[in-house]
């Protein structure tokens, strides 16, 4: 199978028609391969910022079946680590807590302070001795996994060799310059928006870079911005997308509008922009909110989706605006639940022997075919996956 697929890929990245074959979205060994090469090796999200919000505050995730916390220390600054204590191995944290400056181990008592470092060992030295000689708490602080937060979301590089994220992601940072210092206001449950698919999560990616699907899946939202007001974002290697050039801000029913950021280009004014930063997010940018869509992926045939709606102004999270916030995610849960058939039908697609990758237009699935080209190379770029390992596990 590994010389099969690795074939697959080889012709996917000289074949501009070739869609990814089918063991790409149904294998678990694929997905296992993706986990430990795509997932590991370049900065994949986890989570938002606002999830540990307060000095001290530590918020577990299961990411990709590691366990790991997101943790807020005294000076705001957020880190992840591997949320595993270094004695016997005991989850640290379950549930989102404030730690008031500690995380200490359930089982033995152990210690950590915000930044990592073990602070406490009871009876390390045996009853009431708490060092030993032979003990060095340095060596046994918590493993921090290198991350980075970004327009409030949360990237992990678990390889800890990828590029800086500024330098790995510079071309979406520099497109979208007049948002990086941007402030973000949520509102919490009505920002908030959660999804499950029965389908494989590229096929989550692939659905969103692609406006192609406008008129018929989305008829409500082609009615104003049609497929034939969109752009394609295919300029670089790592996200790809699309680009309305009738962004139409939602108005109240008294002509109430969300204020928008200010100092935007004139760019702005009327354009939204929807991409997909590989691998693992979702963006939606406009002058008055944006939005992020942490896709995480189950297995290889689930996916859950959360999408949270940030504003640019503080009046927008008020309660003068929480109707007009109400009818804004409403909006985006209708196109977003509009989606999930469709991706679940390619999914049950995929199981087809009539089906192996099929075709990608030469116009309107070029984004598709951006994404397609990145995971195919780096799938091949990384070692030699133990599929047989994989295929037992
Ligand atoms: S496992 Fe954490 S203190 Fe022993
Ligand atoms: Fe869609």
């Amino acid at each position: 199978m590994t010389t099969d697929l690795r074939s697959a890929l080889s012709q996917v990245l000289e074949t501009p028609s070739a869609g990814a074959p089918n063991d790409c979205y149904t294998a678990d060994t694929v997905f296992a391969w993706e986990r430990d090469s795509l997932f590991r090796d370049h900065w994949a999200c986890l989570g938002f910022a606002k999830d540990a919000p307060r000095p001290g505050d530590a918020y577990p995730v299961t990411f990709l079946g590691q366990p790991l916390v997101m943790v807020r220390d005294k000076e705001n600054a957020l880190r992840v680590f591997h949320n595993i204590c270094s004695h016997r191995g005991v989850v640290l944290v379950e549930q989102a807590c404030n730690t008031k400056g500690v995380i200490r181990c359930p089982y033995h008592s152990w210690c950590y302070d915000l930044g990592g470092a073990l602070r406490k060992t009871p009876f390390v030295g045996g009853p009431g001795v708490d060092t030993h000689p032979d003990f060095d708490p340095a060596q046994h602080g918590l493993r921090e996994v290198r991350s980075h937060v970004w327009m409030g979301m949360v990237f992990v590089d678990l390889s800890g060799q990828a590029a800086p994220f500024n330098l790995a992601h510079a071309s979406l940072l520099s497109r979208w310059s007049d948002f990086a210092d941007a402030p973000l206001y949520n509102s919490g449950a009505d920002s908030t928006i959660e999804l499950t698919l029965n389908a494989n999560w590229k096929l989550a990616v692939e659905n969103y870079v692609e406006a192609y699907h406008l008129p018929w899946v989305h008829p409500g939202l082609n009615s104003y911005s049609r497929l034939e007001d969109h752009d394609n974002i295919v300029e670089d290697q790592r996200y790809s997308g699309q680009v309305t050039r009738v962004y139409r801000p939602m108005l109240s029913q008294d002509g109430a509008a969300f204020p928008p950021l200010s100092g935007l280009s004139e760019y702005w004014d009327t354009r939204g922009e929807y991409v997909a930063l590989y691998p693992n997010v979702l963006l939606g940018v406009h002058k008055d909110h944006f939005y992020g869509i942490l896709i995480e992926p189950i297995s290889a045939h689930e996916t859950r989706e959360r999408v949270e709606i940030f504003y640019f102004d503080e009046a927008s999270v008020s309660p003068d605006f929480a109707g007009l916030r109400e009818a804004n995610t409403r909006a985006w849960r209708l196109v977003f639940t509009e989606d999930v058939g469709v991706v679940s039908a390619m999914q049950r697609g995929r199981t087809s022997p009539a089906f192996d990758g099929g075709v990608l237009t030469p116009v309107l699935d070029a984004p598709t075919r951006c994404f397609h080209e990145w995971v195919a190379r780096a799938l091949l770029d990384s070692a030699t996956p133990d599929l047989s390992q994989a295929e037992s596990a």
